[in-house]
């Protein structure tokens, strides 16, 4: 599997220590921060690793920063990206089964990195379950997507 990370300096530290224990497992591509910048902004880092996902170069995302927040907002706006802040493994795995998340949003100011190895873990394993009515589900959040991308694109015009 391809595994996109990235993080700003609030989570430059962790990506680190998590990206050395999932080397060997996974096919890694860091998009940085490569030093840590207290001046850089979550934004870049984010809409970069989003991207990577969207445009299909990584199956899965992996985001950091102080909080996650900031990271989420930002993965969330791209299309096609379905970013989760998740700080337990419930969320981590079943937001991957029930929901088709994407990209995995994590605090480096609010988690160890012990627990945060265990989430990221249980969100590489995790599959979508393709159950009818997650699929129904995972339709609606596409529409809602789909509309919205339509609308910026007919109030440009
Ligand atoms: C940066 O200091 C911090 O605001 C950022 O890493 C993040 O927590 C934003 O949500």
């Amino acid at each position: 599997m391809h595994v996109v990370a990235g993080a700003d300096h609030g989570g430059y530290s962790l990506k680190n220590e998590l990206l050395a224990r999932l080397r060997d497992q996974y096919d890694i591509l860091d998009l940085g921060a490569h030093k840590c910048d207290p001046d850089d902004d979550y934004p870049d880092f984010s809409a970069a690793v989003a991207q990577a996902v969207a445009s299909g170069r990584a199956q899965r995302g992996i985001l950091i920063c102080g909080s996650g927040v900031g990271a989420c907002v930002v993965a969330n706006k791209v299309p096609g990206v379905r970013a989760g802040l998740c700080h337990d493994t419930y969320s981590a795995h079943q937001g991957v089964e029930d929901d088709d998340m994407n990209v995995l949003c994590l605090g480096a100011r609010v988690i160890g990195v012990e627990l945060a190895l265990e989430i990221v873990t249980a969100f590489l394993k995790a599959r979508f379950s393709k159950e009818e009515r997650h699929r129904r589900r995972l339709k609606k959040v596409l529409a809602i997507e789909k509309r919205a991308l339509t609308k910026t694109i007919a109030d440009s015009n």
